[in-house]
């Protein structure tokens, strides 16, 4: 019986047939009814039965090479038939077509911001994720015991000495003064680490976008008008902004900045929560202990400095209620930003 069975394993094997009717042929010779391997099962029941192990693995391999077998020949022709009928057939048909991707909502906001400010004349500069102390904290004028130092809210790489995910790209502005003299126009997109729970409204990884304007003679009054231009830029020429005193270690005086609510026009919504208001930013002069640190002279020059989340941004303006929609990459979210900006 063992013969019989190896016979017709090589003739599965060795099955090469041009067509699928042919494959069908063969599988009802081999596997139907009355086929070969439901008559050797018959004659398998006859056997002694210390034969019945040893034949019954055998019977059961050869049952799975020829399904195998059967199935993958079917498959291999059926393709080749779609590529003659593409190939040869009706060249008048329409093709398909392939989708094509879209940019992702925070680049182009990004790069919608980075236009605005170009026009301004601010240039774009970049920097590390991972930095070090200095440059995050220190040379921004945080103090020792300030909290942002905590592992609570920043993620550390290395203690002592610290090494660290940014928490914001003010870290860029310090390279930028490190290496440039005044008049200094830095707009400085990036990626931003913090170590908070991830709900609707917060991240553990967003993106920022900062800007340093450092020379002679630059006021408050520059920076005002450098970012009512950009509000209206972004949120419609209605857009009035109005500024709230803050505190930030390295800008004094410091301001919040809020844009009239662009949903209701500042009647009070659900959005604004009633105050016809929207916090998009931090702002303010940048503190003489600041440059100094950074071995420019604070007599001699003065500057700005403003950062805001571009997440937090094409929220408002498009009315995202969900930060984690940003990060899920589901393509009929990502779909609707096509023509937006
Ligand atoms: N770096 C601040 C933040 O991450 C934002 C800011 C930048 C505030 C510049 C004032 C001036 O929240």
């Amino acid at each position: 019986m063992t013969d019989k069975i190896n016979e017709l394993l090589r003739r599965v094997e060795a099955f090469r047939p041009k067509t699928a009717a042919e494959v069908e042929e063969f599988r009802i010779r081999v596997l139907g009814k009355k086929g070969e391997l439901n008559a050797l099962m018959e004659e398998f029941k006859t056997v002694a039965p210390e034969l019945k192990r040893e034949l019954g693995q055998q019977l059961n391999r050869l049952k799975n090479t020829a399904l195998e077998r059967i199935n993958t020949l079917r498959a291999e022709l059926q393709n080749a038939a779609a590529d003659q009928t593409s190939e040869a057939g009706d060249l008048t048909r329409p093709g398909t077509a392939e989708p094509i991707g879209s940019r992702h909502p925070i680049s182009l906001m990004k790069n919608r911001i980075v236009e605005v400010f170009s026009r301004l004349g601010y240039t774009v500069a970049d920097g590390p994720e991972i930095e070090d102390d200095w440059h995050v904290f220190s040379a921004l004028n945080f103090p020792p015991e300030h909290p942002a130092r905590d592992m609570q809210d920043t993620f550390f790489i290395e203690k002592n000495p610290d090494i660290l995910l940014r928490t914001h790209t003010s870290s860029i502005q310090v390279r930028m003064m490190e290496r440039q003299k005044p008049p200094i126009r830095v707009i400085c997109p990036g990626r931003v680490f913090r170590n908070e729970a991830i709900s609707y409204r917060a991240h553990c990884i967003f993106h920022q976008i900062e800007g340093l304007y450092v020379d002679e003679g630059v006021s408050f009054a520059d920076l005002k008008q450098s970012l009512l231009y950009f509000a209206k830029e972004i949120f419609g020429e209605q857009t009035a902004i109005r500024m709230r005193p803050s505190y930030f270690p390295f800008t004094e005086p410091s301001a919040e900045v809020d844009v009239s609510c662009n949903l209701c026009g500042g009647k009070g919504c659900a959005v604004c929560k009633g105050t016809g208001w929207l916090e998009i930013m931090g702002c303010g002069m940048v503190d003489p202990n600041v440059l100094s640190a950074n071995g420019i002279d604070p007599q001699k020059y003065s500057g700005f400095a403003f950062g805001m989340g571009i997440e937090r941004i094409a929220m408002l303006k498009y009315g995202v209620k969900d930060l984690r929609l940003y990060f899920e990459n589901d393509v009929r979210f990502l779909h609707q930003f096509d023509t937006a900006f």
